[in-house]
């Protein structure tokens, strides 16, 4: 490997190194780091960069979460939800980009049936050559059993935070539902999704003790793909009030900043090598400039580009000020274009499954070429 030379000059990732890492700050050892988190991306998962078409497909939700604005008690927020003509729709025009896989994501809307998403997939995958990723919160076993049994691909939960306490407090569990999404994320592996978990970045009352056990915890539950992105504070959330925020020491809140988003996709890579790990929107929302350039040449290989139809799209607040509400799906789509192309980086043809799933499965769910 040529990573491996780069790799011998860091030490093993313990936690306690793992902790050193999040918390440095010199620039030749941070350089250090980010050279080898892109020659190690290099070796596992190459130069491509991934594109994936996400189409928000409602921003209903019945759940409570204190950090996201789609959480039910919201009654500014204007609600939607795509039909299934309209969200098919979006998948043609992902694949006529040339995208490999569309990303169906939205908040916990039990409105989407288990029959109408079972449907969309079928549809999907009988008329396009498209991998399809589900990202529609926690469901019962039965719906994912049923959506994978339609063709579904992957599925992304993030778990937020391994700290039980702050997950508790921030993510009220819904009635009796006492599995957490960590359990789930077993669960949906062993219905043969392909997974993608993930955490904030600085959530209040996060030390780095905790973030050094979110990535150790991508590394034990072997993700195929890792989202990782800065908490932005919501002013319609529960966090909004200082009070209601966990406190840690001084010294020991991680910050919800750039440079500890890199930070943490870095040593993801080190230690998921073979994971796919988008450069995130909520990157590209604290430096709208180089957010996503400066993910994609620190361990990151994937981009999501928004096919949402703008007329939903700023309705989709999770949190504030996030980017591309006004652009059309061509826009964005010549923008990333560009941004990649400006790496030097080619952009992945195919579907673009996780190299990680495709050695755990012998190849099996591989490209169909698009
Ligand atoms: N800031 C940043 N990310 C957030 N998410 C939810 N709320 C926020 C916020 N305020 C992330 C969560 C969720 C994903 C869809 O968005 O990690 O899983
Ligand atoms: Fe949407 Fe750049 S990605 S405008």
């Amino acid at each position: 490997m040529p990573s491996s030379v780069v790799l011998q000059s860091l030490e093993p990732l313990t936690r306690q190194a793992l902790i050193d890492r999040l918390r440095e700050e010199d620039p030749a050892r941070l350089e250090e780091l980010w050279q080898a988190a892109d020659a190690v991306r290099q070796a596992y998962v190459g130069g491509e960069v991934h594109l994936r078409g996400l189409i928000e497909i409602s921003n209903y939700c019945i759940r409570l979460c204190a950090y996201c604005g789609l959480r039910a008690p919201n009654t500014e927020l204007t609600r939607y939800r795509m039909s299934e003509e309209e969200i098919l729709a979006c998948a043609r025009q992902a694949h006529a980009m040339g995208y490999g896989t569309v990303v169906l994501q939205a908040g916990e809307d039990p409105m989407l049936s288990r029959e109408m998403i079972a449907r969309l997939v079928r549809r999907i995958k009988e008329s396009l050559p498209l991998a399809v990723t589900l990202s529609l919160g926690e469901r019962g076993a039965e719906d994912w059993a049923a959506w994978r049994e339609a063709g579904a691909d992957r599925y992304l939960l993030r778990f937020e935070t391994s700290n039980p306490h702050l997950y508790r407090k921030y993510h009220p569990p819904k009635g009796e539902e006492r599995e957490t999404r960590i359990e789930m994320l077993r669960r949906l592996r062993a219905l043969g999704y392909e997974i993608g978990g993930g955490v904030m970045i600085g959530i209040p009352g996060q030390t780095y003790a905790d973030l050094a056990d979110d990535l150790l915890m991508f590394r034990e539950l072997d993700l195929d793909m890792v989202g990782l992105g800065p908490f932005i504070l919501h002013p319609r959330t529960p966090l909004a009030d200082p009070d209601f925020r966990v406190l840690v020491p001084d010294g020991e809140q991680v910050p919800p900043n750039e440079l500890m988003t890199y930070k943490t996709i870095a040593l993801t890579r080190l230690l998921c090598p073979r994971a796919n790990i988008p450069s995130t929107t909520a990157l590209a929302t604290l430096n709208r400039g180089q957010g996503r350039e400066l993910g994609l040449v620190r361990g990151a290989n994937v981009v999501m580009p928004n096919l949402t139809p703008p007329r939903y799209r700023a309705y989709y607040e999770i949190y504030p000020n996030k980017v591309c509400i006004q652009e059309s799906a061509e826009a964005c789509h010549a923008c990333l274009r560009s941004r990649i192309e400006g790496l030097g980086r080619p952009i992945g043809r195919g579907q673009g499954a996780s190299p990680n799933y495709l050695a755990r499965t012998g190849g099996a769910g591989g490209d169909s070429s698009a």
